[in-house]
């Protein structure tokens, strides 16, 4: 339960997927730590976490937002999903969805976690573009994390999006899945 009074963490559970809410930065190696810290004081056009399925890309995401918030810097979390999800949302209500759009390029800190989950469609590479482009124009960092290499995003996804990617720092992610090793050591299989 959320302390009473705590506005923070009353702020970490309202930005964060519930499975990612006690992420932190402890919880990674020093190398991976130091990476991150390094690129936080000058994040530039962004950072890409990319690597296999359960390796700790969306855990680190999760992580710098908690970090961001206990600091009070604006950050904000969205799965790619859910951005697709609002536009089409506003298509559904027959509102423009510019309003989605707004939101997503303006926010000071961006987290797009798991991009190019599943082949994107043709709305969601206009939109991914659309919301990086606008970002990059703005000047604004973005993280993504993907299970995709730049150049698996270059063949796979869209090669616009892949050039737009490439001026991010990278941070690759490599080992065993997590959510495996907790199944096969006998802790309860772990589906998030
Ligand atoms: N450093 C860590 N310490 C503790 N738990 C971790 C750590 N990294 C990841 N986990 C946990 O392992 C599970 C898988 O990690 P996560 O969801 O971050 O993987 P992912 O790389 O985003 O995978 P996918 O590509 O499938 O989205 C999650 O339950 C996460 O909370
Ligand atoms: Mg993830």
């Amino acid at each position: 339960m959320v302390p009473c009074g705590c506005q923070k963490e009353r702020k970490i559970a309202r930005a964060l997927p519930e499975r990612y809410r006690q992420a932190r930065l402890s919880d990674f190696s020093e190398q991976i730590v130091q990476g991150v810290t390094a690129w936080f004081a000058k994040p530039g056009d962004g950072l890409l976490l990319c690597g296999p399925a359960g390796t700790g890309k969306t855990h680190l995401a999760a992580a710098i937002t908690r970090a961001c918030i206990e600091l009070d810097k604006p950050i904000m979390f969205r799965r790619a999903a859910e951005l697709f999800q609002a536009i089409r949302q506003t298509y559904d209500q027959g509102f423009t969805e510019e309003g989605v759009l707004a939101e997503y390029a303006r926010a000071r800190l961006l987290v797009l976690d798991d991009l190019g989950a599943g082949a994107l469609t043709d709305f969601e590479r206009r939109y991914t573009l659309e919301v990086l482009d606008r970002r990059l124009n703005a000047m604004l960092p973005t993280i993504v994390t993907t299970n995709w290499t730049l150049p698996e995003i270059k063949e796979r996804m869209d090669e616009r999006i892949a050039s737009r990617l490439s001026s991010f720092t990278l941070l690759a992610f490599a080992g065993r899945d997590r959510r495996e090793r907790k199944s096969h050591s006998g802790e309860p299989a772990n589906v998030g």
